[in-house]
């Protein structure tokens, strides 16, 4: 039974004291990684942080900020050893309602258009190429790319 509840996603406001657990996985999943700043000024902005846990492993972990009925999504990430398990569609789905409760007309994002896994979440969920922006990212040589998607919630 306990193992069972275990695979069922708890989601609850992420604390600073997660940080630690966070960067670890972040460290691991991002070439190039938020830094524990990113998250910090994400938690005193208020911006809408959230971990998703497996008892009482973070298994993943959200941040996104909602403002004019619009939702921008910052970061979107499951544990290396918790992914293709559903989790990312279900945070994704999770977040979409948060934003629809906060009267969210439209989702933004952007994505490495290396990030296969991630655009194809993103279609798979309804979203739409919109735009590129030229050199948004940091790479190992230089800048990439982002898509910017977007996925009306009305
Ligand atoms: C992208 C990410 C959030 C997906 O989460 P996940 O829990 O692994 O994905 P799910 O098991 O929920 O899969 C949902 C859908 O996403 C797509 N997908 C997920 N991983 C994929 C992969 N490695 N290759 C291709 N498609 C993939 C599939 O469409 C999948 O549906 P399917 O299982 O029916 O084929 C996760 O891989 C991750 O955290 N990656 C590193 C961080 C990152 O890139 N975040 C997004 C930044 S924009």
């Amino acid at each position: 039974m306990s193992a069972l509840l275990n695979n069922v996603p708890r989601y609850r406001r992420m604390v600073e004291r997660d940080l630690d657990a966070i960067m670890a996985i972040e460290n691991v999943i991002y070439p190039h990684p938020w830094t524990r700043g990113n998250f910090r000024d994400s938690l005193r902005e208020d911006y809408h942080c959230c971990v998703a846990e497996a008892g009482a492993e973070i298994v993943g972990y959200c941040v996104m900020v909602c403002a004019a009925g619009e939702a921008h999504l910052l970061n979107l990430s499951i544990a290396a050893a918790w992914q293709r398990q559903g989790r990312g569609r279900d945070m994704l789905h999770y977040l979409l309602a948060t934003a629809r409760e906060s009267s969210v007309q439209k989702m933004f994002l952007e994505v490495r258009p290396t990030n296969l896994a991630g655009i194809a979440l993103y279609l798979a969920t309804g979203f739409i190429e919109i735009a590129i922006r030229r050199g948004y990212y940091p790479a190992h040589r230089g800048h990439e790319d982002a898509l910017v998607m977007q996925l009306e919630l009305v």
